[in-house]
């Protein structure tokens, strides 16, 4: 924020000074941390770090202006000669893909002459007079640029060359600041607004404006990024969950006490690095259920608020633990992904409900070091968006070691009793995207039944009932890794801190602790490990996970993941006792270590207690493969979009307005 500003508006310091003699000569650590600006009613931040500065100041005349920021375009040009009717289209075509850009940033021009001879302005007088650019115009060019009529646009160098686009200049330096446009958090999406310090780290984004308990959160222009093979996610706008970290922040895993008590993350964990280093934009940190747990709207989440579901009549339930992401990539239009992570449906979860595209991907497609775990040896991290083209790019990107499969199986594993009856609103929608991928892989359903399959072909020193084997696994896996991994470190580490003191936890995670020590701890930690191989093993040799060296997996289990049921966050429901029990469709990937992708297939009316009106919820399908398949159901889904059997989503209450 702007120092000056507050600096002017407190006179009554200053007076008190005087009244009491008081002379203060020490050297202040002021630091200038950007400033926010309204441009054409429109709420900027002025970057704190300058990303180039213009030389040749002396011979500008900047009277024409007492702001000591002022909006400037660069255009960077490749035609020998330049004209108003170039400056117009090329003002329409950043206005037409950049959010960040607008006609007030033309009040100067930078132009950057890229081609290979020398160019020309092509004529002075029509680029000032041009009657949709204004008034104080004032243009610099690039000394490569020679004007026809020299007197009043300006030479001058950029001591850093720049990328097209809105920027601020400060007349009095001639530093110049990239443009962040502010958005409103009004879904309570984020936990913290964040902005590159240029040197590989973050800070907190130091700008608010006005909203009811909301954050603002700092975008940069689009035009500052292309896509290229080393950065293929160029300029991709991305929310991270709270539970990984980044240098010069500090992580909340949704834990007021734990935010406190750590100080900011020297190192940014080698997940989000890729991201960043494929080209990502990070904005920000995102709400997460508390230490990645399952926390329901509203009791539950004692310690932070939950974000909001903009589905339906906006009172329904985000899902979880991966809440905030999936909830800014369903509310925002600025936002291109988000990063969650999915232990046992912490990403497909908040998908389904949010009816976004959302991936547990295999368990170990990348690193996890920097990241609060909820259990190390089946967290996983996952990326939400509302188009499966960015979806998948964004994948093949991020995780390292999978290899890309274009051919896709010809057997679709289908449960009858997973899926709706086909005469309910949700069950139609289903079936008729299950005939479409039929046609679409030359593929007939297969009825399957994986409790049947398990009592004729279960290892024999394994129960004959499923159910038997999986009831507590992923509960103990959970609990008494989380114990182990966070909680007693934390507890120590706060009781050092504080006189002995316990931090508060919610409800939620502090009772499936509990349960975990109460019903076996590290011991039984070993027996789920065990059982989860068993079924690991089972499901890759004698179940629906089989590999095939064409096809990468032999078919493709799908089942449904959201039926547009609503999940209303002002009901009370039952406080917290234990973990999730029992087995189902969600739970075979976590104890397979297989992929299961959450696509959005459509949306079905309610009638809203809140709004009393219809309002319309997601229905999602899920898709799992073999193990190590998600290139090839990443391409899968994303021709199926190409051949609009799937459709990308809208923000807001309508998925498909
Ligand atoms: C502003 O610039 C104009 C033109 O160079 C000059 O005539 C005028 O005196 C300047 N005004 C101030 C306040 O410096
Ligand atoms: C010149 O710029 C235009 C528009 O930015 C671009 O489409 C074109 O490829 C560029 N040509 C060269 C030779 O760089
Ligand atoms: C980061 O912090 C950790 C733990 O506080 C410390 O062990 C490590 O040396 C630090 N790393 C750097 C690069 O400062
Ligand atoms: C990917 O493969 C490389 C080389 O084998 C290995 O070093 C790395 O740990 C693997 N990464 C993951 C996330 O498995
Ligand atoms: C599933 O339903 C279909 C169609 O009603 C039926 O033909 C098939 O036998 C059922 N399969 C199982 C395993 O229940
Ligand atoms: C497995 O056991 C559970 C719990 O006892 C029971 O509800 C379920 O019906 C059994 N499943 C089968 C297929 O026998
Ligand atoms: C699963 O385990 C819980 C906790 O031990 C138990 O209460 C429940 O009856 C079990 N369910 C089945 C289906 O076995
Ligand atoms: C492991 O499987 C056995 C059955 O073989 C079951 O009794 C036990 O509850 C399971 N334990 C866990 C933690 O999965
Ligand atoms: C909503 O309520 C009306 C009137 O009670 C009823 O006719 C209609 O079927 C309901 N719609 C849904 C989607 O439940």
């Amino acid at each position: 924020m702007a120092v000056l500003p507050r600096v002017q508006s407190f006179p009554g310091i200053l007076m008190l000074a005087c009244l009491f003699g008081v002379l203060v000569t020490a050297t202040a650590a002021i630091h200038d941390k950007g400033k926010l600006v309204s441009l054409d009613g429109i709420n900027y931040w002025v970057g704190g770090v300058s990303v180039s500065r213009l030389s040749s100041l002396a011979t500008v005349n900047w009277n024409w202006t007492a702001s000591d920021i002022v909006p400037l375009t660069v255009i960077r040009i490749n035609t020998t000669t330049f004209t108003s009717g170039d400056l117009e289209e090329t003002v329409a075509k950043f206005t037409a893909s950049d959010d960040v850009f607008g006609r007030g940033f033309l009040e100067v021009i930078f132009a950057q002459y890229n081609g290979q001879r020398q160019g020309h302005i092509g004529s002075e007088s029509t680029l000032d007079s041009h009657s949709n650019i204004g008034g104080n115009m004032l243009t610099f060019i690039s000394s490569e640029y020679q004007p026809q009529q020299p007197s009043s646009l300006v030479h001058a160098n950029l001591q850093k060359s720049l990328p097209s686009g809105p920027y601020f200049i400060s007349p009095r330096t001639g530093d110049i600041f990239k443009a962040f446009r502010l958005y409103s958090d009004h879904q309570l999406a984020f936990t913290e607004g964040t902005v590159s310090d240029e040197m590989g780290g973050f800070s907190p984004l130091p700008a608010a404006t006005e909203g009811a308990m909301t954050k603002s959160i700092a975008v940069p222009s689009r035009l500052y990024y292309t896509p290229t093979v080393e950065k293929p996610l160029a300029g991709l706008r991305c929310g991270v969950k709270d539970i990984f970290d980044l240098k010069g922040l500090r992580t909340s895993g949704g834990n007021r006490a734990f935010y406190d008590l750590y100080p900011a993350r020297n190192a940014t964990g080698s997940a989000i690095q890729r991201l960043i280093d494929a080209g990502v934009v990070i904005v920000g940190k995102m709400g997460t259920v508390q230490f990645a747990n399952g926390d329901n709207p509203t009791a539950d989440w004692v310690d932070f608020h939950c974000p909001f579901n903009p589905r339906g009549d906006g009172y329904q339930a985000p899902g979880g633990s991966s809440s905030g992401p999936g909830a800014g990539i369903a509310s925002y239009d600025w936002l291109d992904i988000a990063i969650g992570s999915d232990t046992g449906g912490s990403m497909r979860n908040p998908g389904s409900l949010q009816g976004v595209f959302a991936n547990r991907p295999s368990t170990g497609a990348i690193d996890l070091d920097h990241v609060l775990p909820l259990c190390h040896d089946i967290d996983t991290a996952g990326v939400f968006a509302r188009d499966a083209e960015i979806w998948s790019t964004t994948m093949h990107a991020w995780y390292p070691n999978f290899t890309d499969h274009h051919k896709y199986p010809k057997r679709i594993f289908y449960q009858n009793s997973s899926f709706p009856r086909f005469d309910t609103d949700a069950g139609s929608l289903l079936e008729a995207l299950v005939q479409k991928l039929e046609t679409f892989l030359e593929a007939q359903r297969e009825y399957v039944d994986i409790a049947t399959r398990w009592k004729e072909t279960h290892p024999n020193n394994a129960p004959n009932n499923l159910t038997e084997l999986l009831n507590t696994t992923y509960a103990i896996l959970t609990s008494v890794g989380q114990y182990r991994s966070l909680a007693l470190p934390f507890y120590k580490d706060y009781a050092a801190e504080h006189n002995g003191r316990h931090p508060f936890i919610n409800p939620g995670p502090l009772k499936r602790w509990e349960w975990g020590q109460d019903n076996g701890g590290d011991s039984a930690y070993n027996v789920a490990l065990k059982n989860r191989t068993i079924f690991r093993y089972w499901w890759e040799t004698e179940a629906y996970g089989k590999a095939d060296p064409h096809t990468c997996s032999e078919g493709l289990y799908i089942y449904p993941y959201s039926k547009g049921e609503t999940q209303y966050r002002n009901v009370y429901l039952t406080a917290p006792t234990e973990p999730p029990m029992g087995f189902k469709d969600g739970r075979i990937s976590n104890m397979a270590d297989v992929p299961d992708f959450v696509v959005p297939v459509g949306e079905v009316p309610y009638n809203s207690t809140i709004s009393f009106t219809t309002e319309y919820m997601p229905v999602t399908m899920s898709f799992v493969a073999a193990r190590g398949c998600d290139f090839m159901l990443a391409n899968l889904i994303r021709d199926l979009q190409t051949a609009g059997i799937l459709k990308p989503v809208s923000t807001g209450s309508r998925m498909y307005p």
